[in-house]
């Protein structure tokens, strides 16, 4: 996401914008392609591409205007003190939040590679939180077997709130060509595909951890939405759907909740957070 982009979707009414994730030095990512539509959501393995932290604090402090818009910077790394130096650089750049990319499910030695193993987890949390004073959010990778292994060793870290989940480990393979479709041969999938994994994470998660929960995977409607608050989130992430579908699903999804709310007899989101537990 460029800080224009980041723009364009918080003009759309989203509540806050996330940062493709960015390291201390840039990337280029892999060779084309890099992104596959397979008809219920994306995969895509574009290799963290990112012009460096320091590059990126420097495009967004030169977009007018950003006052006022609450921007998460979302960091990747290989060990705990690179996401702390990068987490520490990104904060210097006025972002309300930082997001930890404990997550990417191929890129090697970093993402779910450290993310995958609740220690890591853990010493890599509780590194960026004795680094900056910004709340600290993990994003976790649902290619495990428990997550919820890997949310409580963030919350031990001192997260302030989960996000779950990053894309699913995935593949697609060009019939003609009998060969893989992404050039990295493994990718991560995102879109309508996901939501139901996304959503036992995100349950699961709710009854493991005392922190937030933030939702995301397969969001494209305002019910969609609720089904994330129902089950325990306390905000939810729209990334894939931006394409999938446009820009709108920000109204819509604000303009459905409000209508659901008021229908229910709700005054606001926070009475629905977490109500299908125990029902
Ligand atoms: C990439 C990063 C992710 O966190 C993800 O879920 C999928 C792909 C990437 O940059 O390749």
């Amino acid at each position: 996401m460029t800080a224009k982009s980041l723009r364009m979707v918080w003009e759309a009414g989203a509540g806050a914008v996330v940062t493709k994730s960015l390291g201390l030095q840039p990337r280029t990512g892999y060779a084309n392609p890099t992104i596959v539509d397979i008809g219920c959501g994306f995969i895509n393995a574009m290799g963290l591409p990112n012009p460096g932290v320091h590059e990126y604090i420097r495009e967004l402090s030169s977009l007018p205007d950003r006052e006022g818009m609450v921007i998460v910077g979302s960091v990747y790394g290989s060990d705990p003190g690179q996401f702390a130096e990068a987490a520490d650089i990104v904060a210097q750049g006025g972002v309300k939040a930082v997001e930890l990319n404990v997550s990417c499910p191929h890129a090697k030695g970093m993402g779910a590679e450290v993310g995958q193993d609740p220690c890591l987890v853990e010493e890599i949390v509780s590194a960026v939180k004795d680094t900056i004073r910004l709340p600290v959010f993990a994003k976790l990778t649902p290619n495990v077997t428990n997550i919820s292994d890997l949310a409580r060793a963030a919350e031990r870290g001192g997260a302030d709130a989960i996000v779950a989940v990053n894309t699913l480990r995935a593949m697609a393979i060009d019939i003609e060509a009998q060969r893989p479709v992404l050039a990295n041969r493994v990718g991560g999938l995102s879109g309508p595909a996901i939501k139901p994994v996304a959503i036992r994470c995100v349950y699961e998660i709710a009854e493991a951890v005392g922190i937030p929960v933030i939702g995301c995977g397969g969001v494209t409607s305002w019910r969609d939405v609720v089904e994330f608050l129902l089950a325990g989130a306390s905000a939810v992430q729209i990334g894939t759907a931006i394409a999938y579908r446009d820009l709108k699903v920000f109204d819509e999804a604000n303009n459905g909740i409000s209508e659901y709310l008021a229908g229910k007899g709700y005054k606001e989101v926070k009475d629905i957070i977490g109500l299908s537990h125990g029902a």
